[in-house]
């Protein structure tokens, strides 16, 4: 159609539409569709904050994406969870975040986006493995070598203890 244009998203259509001086990057679509998106976008070299997109929520199949341990697949896990001086272990699904084990074993944890961003849900692995998307992956540098992961968009891969930040909910564990 005349004046539209169609396909994939690419480095050199963006480009096309770009401004001389700096911009930033709103994407929005299917989640499956970051794994092209953010190849090109990576081209571009835009600083993390200028590169936003919808929030589209945890997937249901973390596998899709590029990274995953094929081990972990249809697998569940065991989630130490450590709130101040308590803690408790749940089973964890591999192809749920660690914020949804939470949610159903009924541990009240702070979230706000659920797609990765915002970092409100920010708890610590203190042993055992995770997997973050990268297309969901927002974290700092810091964070990431201090074993912090957002558990909105972060999938067991093994038996692992999760530190979370609990602010004020007294009788966490019922
Ligand atoms: S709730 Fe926003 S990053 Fe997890």
């Amino acid at each position: 159609m005349p004046g539209f244009e169609h396909g994939f998203i690419s480095k050199g259509l963006i480009e096309k539409y770009a401004p001389a001086a700096d911009y930033s990057i709103f994407i929005s679509g299917p989640s499956v569709m970051y794994q092209f998106v953010m190849k090109e976008v990576a081209q571009l070299h835009l600083a993390p904050g200028w590169v936003r997109h919808e929030l589209n929520g945890n997937t249901a199949a973390p596998d899709q994406f590029v990274g995953y341990s094929a081990a972990a697949k249809g697998k569940t896990f065991s989630m130490t969870v450590i709130t101040r001086d308590q803690s408790t272990t749940i089973p964890a699904a591999a192809n749920e975040s660690l914020l949804i084990a939470l949610e159903r074993a009924g541990i009240i944890a702070p979230s706000m986006c659920r797609s990765g961003i915002c970092s409100a849900c920010r708890s610590q692995v203190l042993d055992g493995h995770t997997f973050t998307p990268a297309e969901f992956d927002h974290r700092r540098a810091a964070d990431r070598g201090f074993g912090y992961v957002n558990p909105c968009v972060a999938y067991p891969t093994s038996d692992l203890t999760l530190q979370v930040p609990v602010h004020d909910y007294a009788n966490q564990f019922g």
